[in-house]
């Protein structure tokens, strides 16, 4: 694509649209503004701008589509798709000042947030009203409600619960031409013409500036158990899975470690005072929750007799509070683990769950031929692996001439088993390359029309989820 560079009139077109004190060209900052924890990428953009409201947005847009200036959203940088990085510089709009809970609306169970509220924050107040608010990435602590939306994202409550989608009833949008609307409505039933709100979800900032969200709330459960299994054979914890679902039950979380993601991530967590016997070779993190005790009591009983009947060893039940925390920490910094272990490339695969057995095992068999390791875990109640391909021993050569066949082959697996290449991080630049194995080309075709009704100039976060 060629785009206008940012010149000295557009810095000042910017900050008569701003203020000043919020656009900036500063080496430093444009850097830091560059990245996300997609690997090491580094893409600053030109000018790093940070509006304050819609109406700023929108006359931010109306200059770079009259410019020919791309522009590349930013929210908290914790993506792992690439979505933040300014692949062709110009403007980097940090969506960072719009980061109000407007409204907690406890009579209709809904609220209203800007994109840039943290959320675990939106969690936590949503909570103390005895609110919830499900949707919980890893990264929860620190990622942004408007990327979760972006990315449709995910976490481990997922498997009860669902995703971002499910809890999004309305969005105000600036789009690339300037015009700020609204997607729905806010209520829980909407069919009023197409559905716009579920089209931004996931779009990865491709279509539009999200600026307000609503989502729906449910009432917050009072009781969770938390139960670690131990399996000496990965597969057989993955079998396991499935036939809790079949008995009837539907655990709040439903989570999968191999050995090297748990002996990786200890040194990361202070109060881990686990035993793990030298044969295991993953685990399982099962939560169940309710209002209920005796209830919650019982479905342990029964998860735990369809682990050991699927070899499992001893259940372990964290009930103290202290316990529950060190496990959740263990789970939810995995990522960052292994992404200090090693150079690697992470991959979000995600199947039909019954045929999560055979993606883990055809992930290896694929590593072994083409010579890398793997480090598994993720949402296997979801049918969610993220699959963390190490350098190790891998030569240079090998590393970046060999490794994109292999990846095509454990995603070219995935879509074999019916599954696609990712369940929550997002397509944006790392994955583009791949997208031609889950979709065909009238399949591209209309997604690229619909990127091209909304953004005829394609000025808005250029180069993801397609070239
Ligand atoms: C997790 C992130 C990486 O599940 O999706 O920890
Ligand atoms: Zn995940």
């Amino acid at each position: 694509m060629n785009y206008t560079k940012v010149t000295k009139q557009h810095f000042e077109d910017l900050k008569a649209i701003v203020g000043a004190e919020y656009v900036s060209i500063d080496k430093e900052q444009l850097i830091e503004y560059g990245h996300d924890e997609t690997e090491d990428y580094s893409f600053p953009p030109e000018v790093l701008v940070k509006p304050a409201n819609a109406n700023e947005i929108s006359a931010i847009l109306k200059l770079a589509n009259a410019e020919n200036i791309p522009v590349t959203p930013i929210g908290a940088k914790t993506g792992l798709s690439g979505g933040a990085l300014s692949l062709y510089g110009g403007i980097g709009l940090s969506l960072e000042r719009l980061n109000r809970i407007l409204k907690i609306d406890e009579k209709n169970l809904q609220a209203t947030v800007e994109p840039a509220v943290i959320t675990q924050v939106f969690h936590d107040e949503c909570k103390e009203l005895g609110l919830f608010y499900p949707p919980d990435p890893s990264s929860w602590g620190s990622c942004f409600i408007g990327g979760n939306l972006a990315y449709n994202s995910g976490g481990p409550k997922a498997v009860k619960y669902g995703v971002t989608k499910d809890y999004v009833l309305n969005l105000e949008v600036v789009l690339p031409n300037g015009d700020i609307i609204w997607t729905g409505a806010n209520v829980l039933k909407n069919s009023t013409g197409y559905n716009l709100t579920q089209l931004m979800v996931g779009s990865e900032g491709t279509l539009g500036i999200i600026t307000k969200a609503v989502f729906r709330l449910i009432p917050y459960p009072t009781q969770i158990l938390t139960m670690l299994v131990p399996f000496d054979s990965p597969e057989s914890a993955c079998e396991a899975v499935s036939a809790v679902f079949t008995a009837g039950l539907t655990p709040c979380a439903m989570e999968f470690m191999e050995r090297d993601a748990l002996d990786w991530t200890i040194p990361y967590v202070d109060d881990f005072n686990i035993e793990v016997a030298d044969s295991v070779q993953a685990h399982l993190l099962i939560e169940v929750d309710g209002n209920e005790l005796e209830v919650l009591y019982k479905e342990c009983e029964q998860i735990s007799e369809i682990m050991l009947a699927h070899g499992s060893g001893e259940v372990l039940f964290a009930d103290d509070a202290a316990q529950k925390d060190a496990l959740w920490k263990l789970r939810r910094r995995v990522g960052e683990a292994v992404k200090s272990h090693s150079i690697y490339k992470e991959e979000d695969t995600v199947v039909p769950r019954y045929e999560m057995p055979k993606l883990l095992a055809g992930v290896k068999e694929i590593g072994s031929r083409y010579g890398f390791k793997s480090v598994c875990y993720g949402h296997v109640g979801d049918g969610n692996l993220h699959v963390n391909i190490v350098k190790g021993e891998m030569s240079d050569d090998d590393w970046n001439n060999k490794l994109t066949q292999g990846i095509r082959e454990i995603f070219e697996l995935t879509k074999s088993l019916g599954g696609t290449i990712s369940g929550e991080h997002g397509i944006g630049y790392v994955q583009k390359g791949y997208l031609d194995i889950v979709f065909s080309e009238a399949e591209i075709a209309i997604q690229k029309g619909i990127k091209k009704l909304f953004d005829p100039n394609e000025i808005l976060n250029p180069g993801k989820v397609f070239d």
